[in-house]
């Protein structure tokens, strides 16, 4: 199995995952911020590569069955400030795994996201039929490059299926992503800036909840078709609850709190139906509070896995990003 942006949050525990399950795995990454060799098994075939350069993609995919493609520029907030290589790597990245399929026959499992459906603020779940109506950079590119796959399904025949999974949390999260930064800042007694009102809702799905939706499409999942991987309503919170949870978990002071301005066309809601993948037979097993709860003795434990990531290129990301908003925050 070929994994591509294996060295990734969510890819690196497929990884583990595929091998727990017994099989050969091969990684293709190309290392970018968000990459890091340190989150996969020292014996894991790695190839450093871009899903983007056909001789990267046909060296590591020699000898595979099937490509697990989570390579991609994965920050909503970054695709605001600069969305370039977004396009090349969720656009062409996917083309280019696609013509490989042409000619080698194997198959891919293309990772993308609820975000493609967009806002659901007015209410309802989305459900895989419904139209793609994208709202920032990012989701935009993630569309663009999943659009192409159910195009070379029905004009090559090739074999290729999409999962569009939901907000993911747990260990190894790069800490740019809002769980990740508000229980590092939090365990640093730094600010945690809340956008906006903090109203917002996401539906929380732990990574290996995602992970065993995503290998369930892999081994099930039909030729041309999407399934959504959600954790469902019950797992719907505001990002302004969440907060307080963590703050509880971590014990910091609730004056950490901070309402910054807000994320420009930021989607209010989403929200997923994934009575698909259930009729396959997955359901997610780890509840909101037991996997937040893990994450934050991750975070608390691993102190060595995000300081250096930290104290690197993000102190640059995060001046840019929070320091005109935490300069005129107010509590929240
Ligand atoms: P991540 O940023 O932690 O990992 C992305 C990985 O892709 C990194 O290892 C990076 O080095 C690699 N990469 C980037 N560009 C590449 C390229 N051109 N060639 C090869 N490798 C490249 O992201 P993540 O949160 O693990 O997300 C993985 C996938 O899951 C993405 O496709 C993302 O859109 C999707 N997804 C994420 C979430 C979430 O909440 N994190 C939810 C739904 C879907
Ligand atoms: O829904 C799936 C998507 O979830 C994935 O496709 C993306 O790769 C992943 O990054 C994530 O996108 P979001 O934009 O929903 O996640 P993020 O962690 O950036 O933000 C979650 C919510 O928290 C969102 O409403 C914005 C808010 N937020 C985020 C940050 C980083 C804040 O209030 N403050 C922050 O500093």
């Amino acid at each position: 199995m070929l994994v591509s942006g294996g060295a990734g949050f969510i890819g690196s525990h497929f990884v583990k995952r595929l091998q727990r399950s017994g099989d050969d795995v091969v990684v293709l990454d190309k290392l970018t911020y968000s990459g890091n060799r340190a989150n996969l098994p020292a014996d894991v075939e790695f190839h450093h590569g871009d899903i983007a350069e056909p001789a990267d993609v046909a060296r590591a995919a020699a000898g595979c069955d099937a490509v697990v493609n989570f390579a991609a520029e994965t920050h909503v907030d970054r695709s605001i400030l600069a969305a370039e290589d977004f396009g090349r790597t969720e656009f062409r990245g996917t083309q280019v795994l696609l013509e490989h399929l042409r000619t080698s026959g194997i198959r891919l499992v293309q990772v993308s996201t609820d975000e493609v459906y967009g806002d659901l603020e007015a209410g309802g779940s989305a459900k895989e039929t419904d139209a793609l109506n994208p709202s920032s950079p990012y989701s935009a590119a993630k569309a663009a490059g999943e659009l192409l796959v159910p195009a070379y399904v029905r004009t090559f025949g090739v074999n290729a299926s999409i999962t569009r999974g939901s907000n993911t949390y747990g260990p190894n999260q790069y800490p740019e992503k809002f769980i990740p930064l508000f229980v590092t800042n939090a365990l640093d007694g730094q600010s945690l800036p809340l956008y906006g009102d903090g109203r917002q809702v996401r539906d929380w799905l732990y990574v290996e909840d995602h992970c065993a939706g995503i290998e369930l499409v892999l081994r099930e999942g039909a030729a041309g078709e999407a399934y959504n991987v959600g954790a469902g309503h019950e797992e719907e919170h505001e990002n302004i609850e969440v907060a307080q949870r963590i703050l509880e978990l971590t014990g910091a002071d609730a004056s950490l709190l901070r309402r910054v301005a807000d994320r420009p066309g930021h989607d209010r809601r989403y929200s997923l139906d994934t009575s698909k993948l259930r009729a396959l037979g997955w359901s997610p097993e780890t509840g909101f509070d037991d996997g937040l709860r893990a994450t934050v003795d991750w975070y608390r434990d691993n102190r060595a896995w995000w300081e250096p990531i930290k104290s690197g290129e993000f102190r640059e990301y995060y001046e840019r990003q929070y320091g005109e908003r935490l300069s005129t925050s107010l509590p929240a």
